[in-house]
């Protein structure tokens, strides 16, 4: 056996016939399988309400993989099929534990999985506190002498951060952290990963990673897609719950931890808990400057009719949900203090893009003439998805006479790598888990930290008239949001096609 192969188990995944299992979860662990990661001893449980026998879900299964893990050939689908099977039962309710301990417990003896059980709670939040509880009631949680027993769990991690102290509360009665892996799929992908292989493996950057160098940092994510059909959900949750609590301050929190002691989980963990407890602070008076919500209106995109965002399905008509968000937040430490960093985030936006960008402060006086093209702030572009790559502008003497200084880009691209494929998020993190390595996976105080400053936010919101904006879907939000970035500044519009010279265009 490859000794860096994780050791035998079995994964139950809750929720086993829902969107994610079928979109993300069975694609994941076929390509882990495909790519030879996973032990040869190993099987999934689904489970679920829903009654299929192994041989429907396989079928459900096969479907889905053939849609999400297209270029994996049928003979591996195949094989990873046999893997699966499929347990009925409603998981509200206490004795139906006794099955599935029941069922696990054959499935340990047919396949010798030395008790190595793995639970994926790809549930409806409110069911966490219940499955968790109930697994325990059965003993389900007890790491024996050979077996470990892991859960991995979904965003939301809470509401607030009072039902995140609760739910880490409950969670830990039955498991202990080193058992529980929150997940935040933003960690998984291989260019969040990259942003420390950048800071620290490269010299120089590092020594100008901070507050005399660099003026300010962008963080931006935006999706051309709508709510489709999550409105319910997203009604509830909106956006800086759905995507800056967890996805963008994660980022954040990568792009201005120090440097941690070693590559291993509790170091780099301990590192980015400081940031997000160094976040300043934004209360009820600093909303109108650091704070903007919008939310998109009915528009034309490209000739097509787009759906204001009350008139989608499960939105309440007069929904007060920002579907937008731009803020400007501080961290206040040595490295950072004043630094302002941007973090701007929408659905209905004109392009699907994630990247970080790093404008380092000009020079302190320039000797030469600018030309049409020159921009005097070199800038680092971390280009998240979806053409992930790093982009660094800088001045270059224009040829000729004189002294004329325009500005050029180094543009690195993920797709001219001879390595073709690059694993998607969930790949990373399941075999992760398996293997027990926490590092890529959220800790409990980490979670409260970002809620304790996210939840002043949601406060102002909801106690006072502070105002949302609308926005016509396809645009860049509300143009109240660029005035928070500063005068005569402006953020970066990312192109459709960013492999432009410097990849910089303005709408
Ligand atoms: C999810 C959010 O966590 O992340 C979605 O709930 C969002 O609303 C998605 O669309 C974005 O993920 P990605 O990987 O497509 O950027």
């Amino acid at each position: 056996m490859n000794p860096h192969q994780p050791e035998p188990f079995i994964i139950t995944i809750f929720g086993a016939s829902g969107d994610l299992s079928a979109r993300k979860l069975l694609p994941a662990l076929l390509y882990l399988e495909h790519d030879r990661l996973l032990p040869h001893t190993y099987c999934i449980l689904g489970v679920g309400r829903t009654s299929f026998s192994d041989q429907q879900f396989r079928e459900k299964a096969g479907n889905a993989l053939k849609e999400h893990a297209a270029t994996v050939n049928a003979t591996v689908r195949k094989k990873f099929l046999k893997r699966l099977h499929y347990h009925v039962m409603n998981t509200s309710d206490s004795n139906d534990y006794i099955g599935l301990k029941q069922k696990l417990t054959e499935l340990d003896i047919s396949i010798g999985s030395s008790r190595n059980f793995l639970y994926y709670l790809a549930t409806p939040p409110v069911l966490y506190q219940t499955i968790i509880g109930y697994l325990s009631t059965q003993g389900l949680n007890r790491e024996e002498k050979q077996g470990w027993k892991r859960v991995i769990i979904e965003k939301p991690f809470g509401y607030d951060l009072k039902t995140a102290r609760q739910l880490n509360k409950e969670i830990l009665k039955s498991f202990k952290e080193n058992q529980i892996y929150r997940i935040d799929h933003y960690l998984g992908k291989e260019t969040v990963q990259n942003i420390l292989v950048t800071r620290f493996a490269n010299s120089i950057f590092e020594p100008v990673w901070n507050r005399h160098y660099i003026e300010r940092i962008e963080i931006t994510s935006a999706e051309s897609i709508g709510v489709e059909n999550r409105g319910g959900y997203y009604d509830k949750a909106g956006a800086v719950r759905d995507m800056i609590q967890n996805h963008l301050l994660q980022i954040l929190g990568m792009i201005a931890l120090e440097p941690p002691v070693n590559a291993e989980a509790d170091s780099i963990r301990n590192e980015t808990l400081k940031v997000f407890q160094s976040l300043r602070p934004i209360s009820i008076k600093d909303m109108a400057d650091q704070v903007i919500r919008g939310q998109y209106l009915a528009s034309t995109i490209q000739g097509k009719k787009v759906a204001a965002y009350r008139q989608e399905k499960g939105v309440a008509p007069d929904s007060q949900t920002e579907t937008f968000v731009a803020m400007k937040l501080f961290v206040d430490n040595p490295r950072w203090k004043d630094v302002p960093f941007f973090i701007r985030y929408g659905k209905r936006m004109p392009v699907r893009v994630t990247e970080v960008v790093v404008r380092f402060k000009p020079v302190a006086y320039t000797i030469f003439e600018q030309g049409p093209t020159s921009a005097q702030n070199n800038t680092l572009i971390i280009r998240i998805q979806p053409d992930e790559g790093i982009l660094l502008t800088f001045g270059l003497k224009t040829p000729g006479t004189g002294f004329e200084v325009s500005e050029k880009s180094l543009d690195f691209h993920y797709s001219s790598l001879e390595q073709t494929r690059l694993s998607e998020a969930y790949e990373r993190l399941l075999l992760d888990c398996v293997k027990g390595d926490q590092t890529l996976y959220l800790r409990g105080d980490a979670v409260e930290a970002t809620w304790k400053f996210i939840d002043p936010v949601l406060q102002a919101w909801q106690h006072h008239s502070i105002k949302l904006y609308g926005y016509p879907a396809g645009t860049w939000g509300p143009k109240e949001a660029d005035k928070l970035i500063g005068k005569g500044a402006t953020w970066r519009y990312p192109c459709k096609n960013l492999t432009s010279d410097t990849g910089f265009c303005q709408l």
